[in-house]
């Protein structure tokens, strides 16, 4: 099983959330009903998918042989780049986490840090999307030794095949399917 395009398969399937997003901040914009269970979903997409699936896959495999292999150029790319990207998302999603909290006690302003919080989530995504498939992906792919990919892909199958077991990819595609339906 190739790692890098698994995901980036993956990643394809997380802008299509990020878009399901935008959309549903653009409806809270507009005054539309607002569906407190659907914000939820989407954060346990992020949690459960896009960091939990996705993201834990890149620091345990790809990014970690990077770091091992690549010297101190490897080092700062997936140390200073991707993971404090990765921790940032972290941290916009617990902010949406309060701000929903908030709303469900009344506080109609908190809208407002709902919709910068995940809007602000989708804006780094989408950059930190398109720089690991157009600089970091390739970038390791061509400079790890063949041996190292080699374990990678062979991992990257155990944990893909893991997940199939608690049907982790089909919960998430299903989710962003019928979440498309209702905001697009
Ligand atoms: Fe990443
Ligand atoms: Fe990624």
């Amino acid at each position: 099983m190739n790692s890098i395009e698994v995901m980036v398969k993956e990643h394809e399937l997380i802008s299509r959330m990020l878009k399901v997003m935008r959309q549903a901040c653009y409806g809270i914009l507009k005054g539309e009903a607002f569906c407190l269970g659907d914000f939820y979903e989407m954060i346990d997409f992020v949690k459960e998918y896009a960091d939990g699936h996705h993201h834990n896959k890149e620091e345990k495999f790809l990014f970690k042989a990077m770091e091992e292999h690549l010297g101190a150029l490897g080092q700062k790319l997936i140390r200073m780049g991707m993971l404090v990207e990765h921790d940032l998302g972290r941290l916009y999603m617990s902010e949406l986490r309060e701000a929903l909290e908030n709303l469900k006690a009344g506080n109609e302003e908190s809208k407002l840090d709902v919709i910068a919080s995940m809007i602000s989530y989708t804006h780094l995504l989408e950059r930190h999307i398109s720089k690991e498939n157009d600089v970091v992906y390739p970038f390791g792919e061509k400079q790890l030794p063949k041996d190292v990919i080699e374990q990678i892909h062979i991992q990257t199958e155990e944990y893909e095949m893991n997940a199939l077991k608690n049907g982790v990819q089909e919960k998430y595609e299903e989710m962003v399917k019928r979440l498309e339906e209702k905001y697009s």
